[in-house]
């Protein structure tokens, strides 16, 4: 098994908002998260995918493939939209990191020509990251 990983960039806003719940437990839930005209951030995306080395080429997957992949059906998506009005594999969602992850993964499932998506790692900030690998708790 050898794993191959394209990490890639996109900036996109958001407002953390909950439309179930009172002004107030909002602003306690979420706080400077939750400001009315949203802020941005510049997201980083790591996509992994997991097989074996095709002996004809000696790649898993050409990188150049997954590269397309990617940009086709996530952050073309995403880059310099509003998560909560602009992207419709975001409708409904509250667009914390978990959830952006999860929707990624759901956008990439089942388009990976060779190999299987591993994970979807996704950095809000330098300090923290969400990962996901299509797993459900307890299972
Ligand atoms: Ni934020």
């Amino acid at each position: 098994m050898i794993y191959i990983t394209r990490r890639e960039v996109f900036s996109a806003s958001h407002r953390l908002y909950n439309p179930g719940l009172s002004e107030a437990e909002n602003c306690e839930i979420y706080d400077k998260c939750s400001n009315p005209n949203g802020h941005g951030h510049n997201y980083v995306l790591e996509v992994m995918v997991a097989g074996e080395i095709d002996p004809k080429t000696g790649y898993l997957l050409d990188l150049k493939k997954l590269k397309r992949i990617i940009k086709e059906n996530v952050t073309d998506k995403l880059d310099h939209k509003n998560l909560n009005l602009d992207v419709d594999f975001m409708e409904g969602i509250i667009p914390t990191s978990e959830n952006i992850c999860i929707a990624i993964w759901n956008q990439l499932e089942g388009k990976i020509p060779a190999g299987k998506l591993y994970s979807v790692k996704l950095y809000e900030t330098e300090n923290n990251y969400i990962e996901y690998k299509g797993e459900k708790y307890g299972e």
